[in-house]
């Protein structure tokens, strides 16, 4: 039993990434055939409105012919009702009559294809909505019936990831597709982090962060008719307390300025009702409350600055004030971190971060509706699934709980963690409903060094070690990672409990620089980073794994952007 417990408490693995997705509740689509015509299309019409003034979303589905090049035509009911500045179509207006005719990007519309305009528009007397619609000249019968005011938190739908397309990064994937073979993989949905104050505005682009403000992203999405965006939310005071490759801008007192400065105006720019029709999704500061039940003095991995940060509050009530201020948008999707397998599945760890995690989704007046699910395995490495080990599994009459690579853990992979953490967050207050996120951006272990079967039964460390998928020296290694793949591409609700697997970390974005780099963002030089380092409590003093010669964290590594293609699994 004290071997249990002195080995369960310090095992971590870090790990970084956010991503994010938003619907705007609410929205209601009539279908429309138009009699006799090959043009059949569905209108969805929602407007915001306020004393004088609008904005409207409408979504134009085709699904009738394929259609290249349309014009949506309505009549305002009411005279006082005008387009003052629209977008993603160019809109005119005479008398009530308005047109709106598709710009040079979107006019194409296969069968079953839909995009979104919008405008900003004035009314007097009354707004309400058209009833009905035409495009090219066929009447989309049956017109709408839109909501005036923003859908109430409850409206959200279950999965904001089913049956819409991610938003691209045009910023990874211009990097993603300069590499050989880059553009495989490069239309593929990754978050957008927001990493320092900075990165709200944009910031011109810098080794590691990139020109693109929350606005711009969220602009592209729309140009994009992306149905989701995924943001990571991660610059809590003290950021990355028990290790240094992604120390950031705040110090630990800084829990005003992580408020007034980074989470408030990032909910300004998401309360836009421009944006209303995409679905927002925050990714909510990676590694920062398991690190307070994992390292804080008295444990193997405690370092003074997590001490600080659980003692003033700045992670428990900083997640609390951003859940309350980004949940509370009827179309913002909350998603925590909340670690992997290799940090939190033994039982010492398990239950208590569950309870932290309760704690600060009811801390700075938030309660648990701001939370829409949580993520694993963000920016690790651990196998989705391990084929050849079952947890459950006996060697010789031993458990392969006693193998040094579990160690007395409770789970061998992400997707059977996940789903028994989840049913954890929910017996302890969480809604039923919470969905869960695997970031599988680098969890592949593909190509060569992949097991095709089960290890010798000689003992459990040949059995195991032969046998598992995930081929780290250690399953507490987290950085740069020698021999990974990338995993299961983006997709929605791929096993029960799952909302989706997600690409979070951007493949092809380092977790540290392998030296000391000095750099103005705060980053450290971690040793976990550095090919030579033997290691230390946390790792089970063992060799890092990492590769050589990254560059600092979140900056671009074209040795493991190459490597991560190679041992993809499943493979390109
Ligand atoms: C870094 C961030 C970066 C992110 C995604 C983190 O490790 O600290 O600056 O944006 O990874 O690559």
């Amino acid at each position: 039993m004290n071997v249990w417990r002195r080995l369960s408490g310090p095992r971590r693995a870090l790990a970084l990434a956010g991503a994010g997705v938003l619907v705007a509740g609410g929205l209601v689509t009539i279908p429309v055939t138009a009699a006799q015509a090959a043009t059949q299309c569905d209108i969805a019409y929602s407007a915001n409105e306020w004393p004088g003034g609008f904005t409207a979303s409408i979504t134009i589905k085709n699904v009738g012919d394929p259609i290249n090049g349309w014009t949506l035509g309505w009549t305002f009911p009411n005279s006082g009702q005008r387009v003052q500045q629209g977008w993603s179509a160019e809109f005119t207006q005479s008398g009530s009559q308005v047109t709106a005719r598709s710009l040079s990007y979107n006019g194409t519309l296969a069968t079953g294809a839909s995009t979104s305009i919008g405008f900003n528009g004035a009314w007097s007397g009354s707004n309400p909505k058209p009833t009905s619609f035409t495009l090219n000249g066929v009447t989309c019968n049956g017109g709408t019936t839109p909501p005036t005011t923003p859908p109430p938190t409850g409206s959200k739908v279950d999965n904001p990831y089913a049956g819409v397309r991610g938003y691209v990064n045009p910023e990874w994937k211009t990097k993603a597709d300069a590499e050989p073979g880059g553009s495989r993989i490069s239309n593929n949905p990754t978050a957008v982090w927001l990493d320092r104050i900075a990165a709200i505005n944009g910031t011109p682009d810098s080794s590691s962060n990139g020109a693109f403000g929350v606005r711009d992203h969220l602009e592209e999405a729309l140009r994009q008719g992306a149905g989701y965006i995924q943001f990571v939310i991660y610059n809590l005071p003290g950021r990355d307390c028990a290790a240094l490759a992604s120390n950031g801008e705040l110090g630990p007192n800084d829990l005003p300025r992580y408020k007034a400065e980074y989470i408030d105006p990032i909910a300004a720019i998401q309360a836009d009702p421009k944006y209303r029709n995409i679905r927002i999704i925050n990714i909510i500061e990676i590694d920062s409350l398991p690190n307070l039940v994992t390292n804080t003095s008295g444990q193997a991995g405690g370092t003074a600055m997590c001490d600080t940060v659980k003692a003033n509050g700045a992670y428990v009530n900083g997640v609390g004030y951003a859940l309350a201020k980004l949940g509370t948008l009827g179309n913002v999707y909350n998603y925590i971190d909340a670690a992997h397998h290799g940090w939190i599945g033994w039982d010492t760890n398990f239950g208590p971060t569950a309870d932290l995690l309760k704690t600060a989704a009811v801390a700075s007046g938030s309660t648990v509706a701001n939370v829409h699910g949580f993520i694993v395995n963000t920016a690790n490495y651990s196998a989705l699934r391990e084929p050849y080990v079952k947890i459950t599994d006996t060697v010789n009459g031993t458990s392969v709980r006693q193998s040094k690579w579990i160690d007395w853990n409770f789970y061998v992979d992400e997707l059977s963690f996940a789903q028994a953490f989840r049913q954890k967050l929910v017996q302890v207050g969480f809604d039923a409903n919470i969905g869960m996120l695997i970031d599988t951006s680098r969890n592949g272990w593909g190509g060569t060094a992949r097991p095709t079967g089960p290890g010798a039964t000689t003992s459990v460390d040949t059995y195991v070690n032969g046998g598992r998928i995930d081929r780290r020296i250690h399953a507490g290694n987290w950085c740069n990672q020698s021999g990974a793949g990338l995993g299961e591409r983006p997709r929605s609700a791929p096993e029960p409990g799952i909302d989706a697997y997600v690409w979070v970390k951007p493949p092809g974005e380092s977790d540290g620089s392998s030296e000391l780099i000095p750099n103005d963002e705060g980053k450290g030089f971690d040793r976990m980073c550095d090919p030579t380092y033997t290691g230390n409590a946390r790792n089970g003093n063992s060799a890092t794994g990492a590769l050589p010669n990254a560059p600092i964290s979140g900056a671009w590594f074209s040795a493991q952007f190459q490597e991560l293609m190679r041992n993809a699994y499943p493979a390109l």
